[in-house]
């Protein structure tokens, strides 16, 4: 029977210490800012959006709210951005995705500064990911102390994207072993899959990533000792997909008809066989949610340092 990795409890904690942060930077003068852009009224990304306000209610960030109608023009929204860029209160800018399909998204993603793109989805941060500039941020020995305690700060030069960093620090929270297992991630796509697989290989895990077009995946499914799902794709992993005493991670978030949210594992099957596995609801998007506030509190402890190195450390 597997041990649940409870990612409430993993944000509860990253929250406390954001909090302090967020504080220890008031008395200095300094208010922490996250904006959120919204296009249209989407449904798909409410309650993200509703719980990221929270989120940053509880640690004392100041949300500010772009709520743009659906039928703006991409220039509107680059203007937007603009504006978020340049303004000195906002630390962070949240798009909420999906913008209207006639907008080019990795256009407006694109036009965040780095040093604001806190959920790390713009080309400048995932190239950085991919060629191993930022991943010392998930590493634990001798690395998350020094960024708490100010001496690592000048060094994040972009951020990691949320979901994937959030998922690597359910693990190590865990102290779950990655460096030398074979890790398999479903779903390649840029916000979770393809970042989770390069963070993997960062830490040393043999990677395996399948998708749509992978033949017979319960084949690779079977011999991870990590799975990682994150398809949208509800009971898309079966109990005999699964290898014995293997840790699961269920980013799938799905909404069934009766309203149940589940995620892509057949959790009840799995879990038999698991040795660990995080629940849907309650995993992987409460410690999402707060590695999003984390990197807003590390942009504004940078952007502090940097103009004011004596003031934070
Ligand atoms: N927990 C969180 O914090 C969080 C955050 C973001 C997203 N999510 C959830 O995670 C899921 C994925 O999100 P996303 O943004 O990555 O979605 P996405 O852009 O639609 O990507 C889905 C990925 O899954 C693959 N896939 C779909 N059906 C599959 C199947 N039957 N077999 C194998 N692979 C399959 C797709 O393969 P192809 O590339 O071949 O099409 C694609 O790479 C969604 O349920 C979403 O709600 C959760």
């Amino acid at each position: 029977m597997a041990r649940i990795m409870d990612g409430r409890r993993l944000a509860e904690e990253i929250k406390e210490k954001v909090k302090a942060d967020v504080e220890k930077l008031r008395q200095s003068g300094i208010d922490v800012g996250l904006a959120l852009l919204e296009v249209g009224d989407i449904s798909a990304s409410r309650q993200y959006y509703l719980a990221t306000l929270k989120a940053c209610k509880r640690v004392g960030i100041t949300a500010y709210q772009y709520n743009l109608s659906g039928d703006v023009s991409t220039n509107e929204i680059l203007n937007v951005v603009h504006e978020i860029n340049s303004d000195a209160r906002i630390n962070g800018l949240l798009v909420l995705f999906p913008l209207p399909k006639r907008v080019n998204s990795r256009r407006v993603v694109n036009e965040i500064l780095p040093e604001k793109d806190v959920d790390g989805l713009g080309s400048i941060s995932v190239g950085r990911l991919a060629a191993d500039e930022s991943t010392f941020q998930i590493f634990k020995e001798g690395h998350y102390d020094q960024i708490y305690d100010g001496r690592q700060i000048p060094a994040i030069s972009s951020y990691l994207p949320c979901t994937p960093f959030g998922v690597i620090r359910l693990l190590e929270h865990h102290n779950i072993k990655i460096k030398g297992k074979h890790a398999v991630v479903i779903g390649k796509s840029l916000a979770v899959g393809k970042p989770l697989s390069l963070m993997l290989l960062a830490k040393e895990a043999t990677v395996t990533v399948c998708h749509k077009a992978t033949p017979d995946m319960g084949y690779f499914t079977k011999q991870a000792d990590i799975l990682c799902t994150a398809t949208g794709v509800s009971s898309l992993i079966k109990g005999d997909m699964v290898k014995e005493s293997a840790v699961v991670v269920d980013i799938g978030i799905n909404v069934l008809e009766d309203g149940r949210i589940v995620g892509d594992v057949d959790y009840e099957a799995v879990k038999e066989k698991a040795s660990f596995i995080t629940p849907v609801p309650g995993g992987v998007v409460p410690v999402t949610i707060a590695m999003l506030i984390e990197n807003t509190v590390r942009s504004a402890q940078r952007d502090e340092f940097l103009k004011n190195p004596f003031m934070v450390g």
